[in-house]
C-alpha cells in the first residue's frame, strides 16, 4: 500500500529503467518503435503539473514546502507534497512523468512522451478563474494540443503523429473550480445569480461535452474523465461552510448532481461514437472511501491538512509560514484544498483496479490488457 515511499528505489525500479533504456537505444534503430504509449493532460490544479510555473498567476505550486516528499525533495509546480494523479498513471504506463506544455525541456524525444496541459485555477468555463488572472483555460488548453501535434508532425511525420495521439492514454479532470472558484466563490456571484445549482449543472455538463467532442476531433480516443471529489469535505470547505466538522452540504449536493450526469454525458457520447473512447472515474467515491474511513487507509485524519493555517488547516494558502505536519503519509489532504501524495497514489489504483462503481465502463488494467495489441 504505501506504494510512494519504495517506488524511486526499488529493484523494480531499477529493472524499469534499464527497460526504458534498452528502449531508448532502440530508438537508434527505427526511430521511436519502442516508445510507450503516450499520455496527455487537460484540467486543473489536481493535475498540473508546473505549467503556472511559467505563467503570471497567483496559481501556483513554486514554493517550498510545495514538493517536500518528491524525489528532488524540491517545489515542481505539482499541488501536492510529492507526485500527483498524473505522476502515478505514467508509472502504470512504464513511462516517466510526463512534462508541462510550457517546460522549455520539452522538446525532441521527450515529445513522444506525451505533454501536461493542465493549470491550476481553469474550469470548465472561461470565467472560472478569472481572481488568478493568467492561466491556461480549457479551450487554450486544446489549441496547445493542436500545436503539440505540429510540432510532433515535424519530428516523426504526420503519419505517425496520428497514430501515437490515437493510441495514447488522455486524462481529464476538470469542474471543481466551476464551483468552488466560480458560483460559490462569493455570496451572490454572477453565475448564482443566474442559475439555479441544478441548472448550473446542466449548463456545464453541455459546456463540458463541446470540449470533449473537441478532444476526439483532435484524436484522443482512450479519455479518462474524472468527476468532482466530495467538494464540501476538503479542509478549506470545513473551514469556510462546514458545521462543527461536517462537509458543506450545498457543495455535496452539487457534486451529487454534476457526478451521475457526467456519467451519462460520457455514455451518450461513446454511443455516438459506437467505442468505449470516454472512461468515467467516480473520483467523488474514491475520495470518500478515505474520507469516511481515513484509519483503514493508514491516515490519522482527512479533515485537517497537513500544510495550511486556522481551522483544519483550511484557511489561506499552505506556504513557509504554514503549519507543516511531520509525517505527510498520515494525512489524506496535503493543502486546504489538495490530496496527499499517499493519498493521490489510492486513488490511482483504484483507477487501475476498481470495479464498474468506480470505473465506468472498465478500469485502467483493463484498457491496458485490451489495447497492449497497439504497443
Ligand atoms: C472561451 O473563450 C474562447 C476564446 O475566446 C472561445 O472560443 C470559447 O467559445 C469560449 N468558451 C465558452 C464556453 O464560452
Ligand atoms: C478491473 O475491472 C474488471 C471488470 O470490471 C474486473 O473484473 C477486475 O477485477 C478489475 N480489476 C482488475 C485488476 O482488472
Amino acid at each position: 500500500m504505501p506504494m510512494a515511499s519504495f517506488l524511486y528505489s526499488s529493484p523494480a525500479t531499477v529493472l524499469v529503467a534499464i527497460g526504458l533504456a534498452t528502449a531508448m537505444m532502440g530508438t537508434f534503430l527505427s526511430p521511436f518503435a519502442e516508445a510507450a504509449r503516450a499520455f496527455f493532460v487537460f484540467g486543473d490544479s489536481l493535475v498540473d503539473n508546473g505549467n503556472n510555473n511559467y505563467l503570471a498567476t497567483t496559481a501556483r505550486a513554486d514554493l517550498p514546502p510545495y514538493g517536500i516528499d518528491y524525489p528532488t525533495g524540491r517545489p515542481t509546480g505539482r499541488f501536492s507534497n510529492g507526485l500527483n494523479i498524473p505522476d502515478f498513471i505514467s508509472q502504470e504506463l512504464g513511462s516517466e512523468s510526463t512534462l508541462p506544455y510550457l517546460s522549455p525541456e520539452l522538446t525532441g524525444e521527450k515529445l513522444l512522451v506525451g505533454a501536461n496541459f493542465a493549470s491550476a485555477g481553469i474550469g470548465i468555463l472561461n470565467d472560472t478563474g478569472i481572481q488568478f488572472i493568467n492561466i491556461i483555460r480549457m479551450y487554450r488548453q486544446l489549441q496547445y494540443f493542436e500545436e503539440y501535434q505540429h510540432k510532433v508532425s515535424a519530428l516523426v511525420g504526420a503519419e505517425r503523429t496520428q497514430q501515437l495521439v490515437n493510441q495514447a492514454l488522455v486524462l481529464i479532470t476538470v469542474g471543481g473550480n466551476d464551483f468552488v472558484n466560480n458560483y460559490f466563490l462569493v455570496p451572490y456571484s454572477a453565475r448564482s445569480r443566474q442559475f439555479a445549482i441544478p441548472d448550473y449543472v446542466k449548463y456545464l455538463i453541455s459546456e463540458y461535452r463541446k470540449l470533449l467532442e473537441r478532444l476526439y476531433e483532435l484524436g484522443a480516443r482512450r479519455v479518462l474523465v474524472t468527476g468532482t471529489g466530495p467538494m464540501g469535505c476538503v479542509p478549506a470547505e470545513l473551514a469556510l461552510r462546514g458545521r462543527n466538522g461536517q462537509c458543506a452540504p450545498e457543495l455535496q449536493q452539487a457534486a451529487s448532481l454534476f457526478n451521475p450526469q457526467l456519467v451519462q454525458m460520457l455514455k451518450g457520447l461513446n454511443q455516438e461514437h459506437g467505442s468505449q473512447v470516454f472512461i468515467a472515474a467516480n473520483t467523488d467515491l474514491m475520495h470518500s472511501d478515505f474520507i469516511t474511513d481515513p484509519q483503514a487507509y493508514g491516515f490519522v485524519t482527512s479533515k485537517v491538512a497537513c500544510c495550511g493555517q486556522g481551522p483544519y488547516n483550511g484557511i489561506g494558502l499552505c506556504t513557509a509560514a504554514s503549519n507543516l505536519c511531520p509525517n505527510r503519509d498520515q494525512y489524506a489532504f496535503w493543502d486546504l484544498f489538495h490530496p496527499s501524495q499517499k493519498a493521490n497514489g489510492i486513488i490511482v489504483q483504484s483507477i487501475m483496479k476498481g470495479s464498474t462503481e468506480y470505473m465506468d465502463p472498465m478500469n485502467l488494467s483493463t484498457i491496458l490488457a485490451l489495447d497492449s495489441h497497439l504497443a
